[in-house]
C-alpha cells in the first residue's frame, strides 16, 4: 500500500479513513493508493425516545450522515475511486438518485479525476444537486428514473475507459461494509438486529458481508437479522418484481428495479430476516420524530428504517432483549424541500423585545 506521492500528506485524514483503518480486509495491494476525506468512524447514538417505543433492551441510531459528503457513499467511495486511480482511470462515472453522485463528485475533484454523474431531472434533492455542481462534476440530467440513469452508465463506462463507481462495482462494497465492523466494535459484538432503508440494494449487501466476515473472524459471536425496509411505492424486493415508475417522498430510494437485488434477498434469507415495506407516511412520521425526539435530522430515505422498525412492532415483532440498529444513511440538510414541504411555523414580528416576548408567552 502507498500514499499516493503526487498528493499532499493530509496525515490527520489519511490515518482516520476507512482504508487506513481496514485495509487488512479491503483489496488494498502495494499499488493501491491510500486516500481519504475522513470518511467512516461515524457515530453510534443511543435512542432517548424511541427505544421505549420499541420495548428492545438497547436501540442505537449509526450516523453515517455524519461522512464528509454526509452519507454513507463515502465508505465505498473511497475504495472505489482508489483502485480506479491504482487502475489508471482519468476518469469515473455513476447513475444516482443523488448520494452518489456528491459522493463521487467530491472523491473526483480532490483526487484530479473527471467525474460525470447521471441522474433523473428534477428528481433529486436539491442540496444532493448543489453538491455535484459545487464540488465540480459533469452533471447528465436524464429525461428517465434512476433505474434508467443505471442502465446507460453500464453502457457508457462499458464503451469508454471511464470507471463505474455506482455499487455495482464490487469495490464500493467491500469499502462500505466496514460499517459493519465498527457497529460490531463500537457495541463489543454484533446487535441482534440491523434495520436499514433499500434503494439500488448494495448498502444492506454490504452490511450483510462484513457482518458474516466479522463472524468468520470470531470478532463476534453472533450475526444480526437484517431488517430492510423499502418505501411502499418503490418496493421491488417486497413485491418480488420491478417496478417501471417507482414513486415515493424518500428520493434516495426510488429504485424500480435494484441491481444487487440477488444479494439482498440472500442476505435476508441467510440472516431469517425481511424485507419489507413502508409507507411515505410513516417515513415522514419517523423522519419527524428523529429530528424532534432524538435530535437527528436525516434525510427521507434514512427515516424509512426507523419507519420500518417501529411498523414491526406495531404489527407484533417483539424485540424485548434486543440490541437493535438503525442505519442513518444521509444527513437532513440534503434535502430541504422535504423539510419546508408545509409552511414552517415561524412567528413574524417586529425587531423589539417586547413583542417577542409577547409572542413567546413571556411577557
Ligand atoms: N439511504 C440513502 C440516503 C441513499 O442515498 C440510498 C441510496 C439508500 C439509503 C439505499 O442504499 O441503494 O445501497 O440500497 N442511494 C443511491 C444513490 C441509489 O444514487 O445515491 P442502497
Amino acid at each position: 500500500m502507498t500514499i499516493d506521492p503526487d498528493m499532499p500528506a493530509h496525515e490527520d485524514a489519511v490515518l482516520r479513513g476507512v482504508m487506513h483503518q481496514y485495509a487488512e480486509h479491503l483489496p488494498v495491494t502495494d499499488k493501491t493508493p491510500i486516500i481519504s476525506l475522513g470518511e467512516g468512524d461515524t457515530p453510534l447514538v443511543r435512542s432517548q425516545s424511541i427505544e421505549r417505543e420499541l420495548g428492545c433492551d438497547a436501540l442505537y441510531f449509526k450516523l453515517e450522515s455524519c461522512n464528509p459528503t454526509g452519507s454513507f457513499k463515502d465508505r465505498g467511495m473511497v475504495v472505489a475511486v482508489a483502485k480506479a486511480m491504482e487502475e489508471g482511470a482519468q476518469a469515473i462515472m455513476c447513475a444516482s438518485t443523488g448520494n452518489t453522485s456528491a459522493s463521487a463528485a467530491a472523491y473526483a475533484g480532490r483526487y484530479g479525476l473527471k467525474c460525470f454523474v447521471i441522474v433523473p431531472d428534477g428528481n433529486i434533492a436539491r442540496g444532493k444537486l448543489a453538491q455535484s455542481v459545487v464540488y465540480g462534476a459533469e452533471i447528465i440530467a436524464i429525461d428517465g428514473n434512476f433505474d434508467a440513469a443505471l442502465r446507460v452508465a453500464r453502457e457508457i463506462t462499458s464503451k469508454h475507459p471511464i470507471a463505474l463507481v455506482n455499487s455495482v462495482n464490487p469495490h464500493r462494497v467491500e469499502g462500505q461494509k466496514t460499517a459493519s465492523f465498527e457497529i460490531a466494535d463500537a457495541l463489543g459484538d454484533a446487535p441482534d438486529v440491523l434495520a436499514l432503508p433499500v434503494g439500488n440494494a448494495g448498502n444492506i449487501t454490504a452490511y450483510w458481508r462484513g457482518f458474516v466476515q466479522y463472524h468468520q473472524m470470531e470478532h463476534t459471536s453472533r450475526r444480526p437479522m437484517m431488517l430492510g425496509f423499502q418505501a411502499a411505492g418503490a418496493a421491488p424486493l417486497v413485491d418480488g418484481a420491478p417496478i417501471e415508475s417507482p414513486q415515493t417522498i424518500a428520493s434516495a430510494i426510488r429504485v424500480g428495479n435494484p441491481a444487487s437485488s440477488a444479494s439482498a434477498l440472500a442476505a435476508r434469507d441467510e440472516s431469517g430476516g425481511a424485507i419489507a415495506a413502508v409507507t411515505d407516511d410513516e417515513i415522514l412520521a419517523a423522519y419527524a420524530r428523529l429530528a424532534r425526539e432524538e435530535g437527528i435530522f436525516c434525510e427521507p430515505a434514512s427515516a424509512a428504517c426507523v419507519a420500518g422498525v417501529l411498523r414491526q412492532k406495531a404489527e407484533g415483532r417483539s424485540f424485548a432483549g434486543q440490541t437493535v440498529v438503525c442505519i442513518i444513511t444521509g444527513s437532513g440538510l440534503k434535502d430541504p424541500e422535504t423539510a419546508l414541504r408545509t409552511e414552517p411555523d415561524v412567528h413574524r414580528v417586529p425587531a423589539e423585545l417586547g413583542a417577542i416576548e409577547r409572542e413567546m408567552g413571556w411577557a
